[in-house]
Order: C-alpha cells, then sequence, then structure tokens
C-alpha cells in the first residue's frame, strides 16, 4: 500500500509530486544483476469453459515462442529515482502496520495460503515484496521447503530479524533487492505477493509480479492471488460535497464563497481514497478490467480502455465515480482448507453475477476465496477511491449515464496513474482528467 504523494486520504489535495532524490539500492545489498534469458513464457487460463480451476499448461505454440523471444530481448528496466522513492515509502515501520492490521487483508493472504497448503507444503514458493516477511512466514507455517523473500526496500532487513528470530532462516531466505535484479537459481511453484494498490493498479507492482512469474514460476505453478478485477460505479455524495464546496457560503456569518472555486479544484482535482457506503452508488458497478494473474503482460497493463454505460436506480445528484477491486485466490485448484486453519479463519467470500459487464452480489458458489474492497464489505486500508465531478449533475431514476475511461501508467513516474474520463448524461457530454500520484 503506496500511499498517494499527497499524504491525504480523504480530500484528494496533492503538492508538486516531487520526490526526493535519495540514494539507491548500496552495494551491500543482495542484487545481482541476471540476464533475462531465463524468461518464460505466457501461460493458458486457470479456468475450463465451467469456471472450474484447472492446471495451467503452457502453451506450446508460435505466440509463447514470440512472447519468449521478445522477453528476452527485454532489457531489465532501471531503478528510477521515483522507484527508489516508492522503495524507501515502504522502509517505514506504519505503512506495514497499517496493512498488518488491516484483518480483511492479511487473515485473506493466510487463509488463502493455508487453502493451498498441498500445493505450498514440500515447494519453492517466491514472496514478491516481502516487506516485514509475514506472507513468506506464513508459507513457511504451511510447510513450504523454501522461500525466497525479495523486497527492495530497507524493510528487507527487518523481514530477515524476524525470520531469524522465528528459527526460520532454514527456509527462508531474504533477499534485499528488487525482483526484476535479484537472482534465484532454481524455479518455483509458488508466487505470493500482495501488489495491490489503491484503485488495483496505482503504484505498478503488478508489472514486477509478472517478471517474477516470467523468470521463475514453473509449469503449473501456482500465482496467490490469481485474479483481479477492478470495478466502477457512478456515485452521489452530496454530504462530502457540501463539507468541502457548500461549507464555504457561511463562515462564521462571513460569505466566503469567493473561495468556492479553489475549494471545488483542491477537493476533486485528485482521485480520493475514502469510505463509502452502498447508499452512495447509484447502480450496479461495471467491470473496468479483469487481470488473469498467469496470462496478463507488463504492456497490457500500461494503457486500459473500456466504454461503460449505466442507468441510474434512482433520482439523485451524480457527484462523480467510485473504484474498488476483489482478488481471487483460485490458483490451479482450489483444496479443502487444511486442518491447521480454524474455521473462523474463512471469510464467506462473495463474487458478482454477470450481466454484460454488470455485476450484481452473490454468494461465492466454488467457494473461491475472495478478498473484496466494495462499500458492501468490511473495510480494508484500501478503502475505495473516487473520481470527484468539479458540478454535481442531476440525474433521474432510469437515466443513462454513458462514456468510456482510460487509465494509462504516467509518462513522467510510471506508478503514477492517470485517468480519463468522458462521459455523458441527459444530452450533456463532460471530460474529466486527472493523476494520482
Ligand atoms: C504492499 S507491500 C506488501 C508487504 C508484505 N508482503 C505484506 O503483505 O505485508 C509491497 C512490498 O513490495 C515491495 N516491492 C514492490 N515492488 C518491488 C520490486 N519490484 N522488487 C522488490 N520489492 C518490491 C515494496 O518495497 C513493499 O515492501
Amino acid at each position: 500500500m503506496f500511499q498517494p504523494t499527497d499524504g491525504s486520504y480523504t480530500n484528494g489535495y496533492h503538492h508538486d509530486g516531487a520526490v526526493s532524490s535519495a540514494a539507491g539500492i548500496s552495494s551491500g545489498h543482495r542484487v545481482r544483476r541476471v540476464s533475462r534469458g531465463r524468461s518464460r513464457g505466457r501461460r493458458s487460463g486457470v479456468t475450463g469453459s465451467d469456471g472450474a480451476p484447472r492446471v495451467v499448461q503452457w502453451q506450446q505454440h508460435q505466440q509463447q515462442n514470440e512472447y519468449e523471444e521478445e522477453e528476452r530481448e527485454k532489457p531489465t528496466p532501471p531503478c528510477t529515482e521515483f522507484d527508489t522513492a516508492y522503495f524507501n515509502s515502504y522502509a517505514h515501520v506504519g505503512i506495514h502496520e497499517e496493512m498488518i492490521k488491516d484483518r480483511a487483508r492479511t487473515e485473506s493472504y493466510r487463509n488463502a495460503i493455508f487453502q493451498h497448503q498441498n500445493y505450498i507444503a514440500g515447494k519453492v514458493v517466491v514472496d514478491v515484496g516481502c516487506g516485514t516477511g509475514i506472507l513468506s512466514i506464513f508459507c513457511a507455517q504451511a510447510g513450504a521447503r523454501r522461500v525466497y523473500a525479495v523486497d527492495a526496500s530497507d524493510i528487507a532487513v527487518q523481514a530477515n530479524e524476524i525470520v531469524k528470530a522465528n528459527n526460520l532462516s532454514d527456509k527462508v531466505i531474504v533477499l534485499h533487492g528488487r525482483v526484476e535484479d535479484v537472482e534465484i537459481d532454481e524455479e518455483v511453484d509458488v508466487i505470493v505477493s500482495e501488489w495491490m494498490g489503491y484503485m488495483l493498479l496505482y503504484e505498478s507492482m503488478l508489472g514486477s509480479v509478472i517478471t517474477a512469474r516470467d523468470r521463475w514460476l514453473k509449469p503449473g505453478g501456482l500465482i496467490l492471488p490469481s485474479i483481479a478485477t477492478l470495478y466502477m460505479a457512478p456515485v452521489t455524495h452530496p454530504d462530502r460535497y457540501g463539507e468541502s464546496v457548500d461549507f464555504w457560503r457561511n463562515v462564521y456569518g462571513i460569505d466566503m464563497s469567493a473561495i468556492m472555486p479553489l475549494a471545488k479544484q483542491c477537493a476533486f482535482e485528485e482521485p480520493s481514497v475514502e469510505t463509502i457506503t452502498v447508499e452512495n452508488v447509484l447502480t450496479w458497478p461495471q467491470v473496468v478490467k479483469h487481470v488473469d494473474c498467469y496470462t496478463v503482460t507488463i504492456q497490457e497493463l500500461e494503457s486500459i480502455t473500456t466504454r461503460f454505460k449505466f442507468e441510474s436506480m434512482m433520482r439523485a445528484p451524480f457527484h462523480g465515480f467510485a473504484f474498488w477491486f476483489d482478488v481471487e485466490f483460485t490458483g490451479p485448484a482450489v483444496l479443502p482448507l487444511n486442518n491447521g486453519v480454524p474455521p473462523s479463519f474463512v471469510q464467506s467470500s462473495t463474487s458478482y453475477i454477470s450481466e454484460g459487464n454488470h455485476r450484481k452480489k452473490r454468494p461465492n458458489p466454488n467457494e473461491a476465496l475472495v478478498l473484496s474492497t466494495a462499500p458492501e464489505d468490511p473495510p480494508t486500508h484500501w478503502q475505495q477511491t473516487l473520481v470527484y465531478f468539479y458540478e454535481p449533475l442531476d440525474v433521474e431514476q432510469d437515466q443513462v449515464i454513458e462514456g468510456s475511461l482510460t487509465l494509462s501508467q504516467s509518462k513522467e513516474n510510471a506508478r503514477f496513474m492517470n485517468i480519463h474520463l468522458e462521459y455523458s448524461s441527459g444530452g450533456r457530454s463532460f471530460v474529466k482528467e486527472s493523476v494520482m500520484r
């Protein structure tokens, strides 16, 4: 969970987005540059036509060879000053404390690891971005023969101490360096990673999971989580608009409404990470992007465009769009829970019924474990991400809201995300551009 550089979760303010030019990873770190010669090919899907998970097969055809060829030729991406600042942000204990205290998150991972114990026991695991090492230790507890715990942040030093204090140094090997740079001299059976940023793709860490997959994962290997889905829905939020804008109409009896244009800009220029409720949501959500971690490519994530069409379920001021995501831990196969895990750890998972691109909530039929950040689910540190308009648009019940959305990695810093929204309703059209820094 890399925090937007504005440092404010709730008001979307940002400063200049500048980063310190802190020193790069020191030569003392266990970083060895490697060629990409061991890149592996693209994988086929993990679910059959019936939706049931199946063992991943390597695609033995031309497309794979071309992909491998392309991968071999690609140089390892350099560690930029933005990357260094990013890794420095993860050196603080607070960010790890917040993530670990997010029980929905951490318990979902622990459950998923034990649910797939038959794939992990006696096997080799790589934990992409191990932080404090918590997921690596869960894997060791689930019987992994060896876990490579990789992190480029200095938090890796702490992870190593934690591993030692838990007498796991024979199993968990902490590699202090980028996944793109460190060398692991064997193929791995399992990749585990908590890579999801706000709005799923902010901070662009999924690319590093893809790199790990293509470098080390064995054919038929397991990736946890395996599927991620980003959703969007139009929202109404009069209270939020009132707090930030209408507030200025009467301040201790003084008319400060002259400041309202600036207040709108400051409050709504940037996406805002905050918690909403189902009452704020005007319709069922629509899928923006469905990611299969076994097959997704880095190129595919550089720019994502989707068209949307909603019908408002009520008459209300339409203030903007909300985004949230879920991830599924389905893997090559869903196995019964391990006896060692108390049943209370198992969250009932939820998913949505498809209606075209629209989704409705339903109980999960195959008990695949889902970590959801939807407004109707238990809160997580990701909350929801809101893109507000400067002016609300009044919509009637059943009024159509349609348009397109493009999410692209910023050219300035690939960890930032450009959001381009075109939307129209009631015969009026608008464009909203913002950057999540
Ligand atoms: C969201 S935290 C997750 C930490 C830990 N796995 C957990 O679940 O508590 C992501 C971690 O990945 C690390 N990371 C991100 N990209 C990386 C890369 N390319 N190579 C190595 N570490 C990376 C960050 O430094 C950060 O510590």
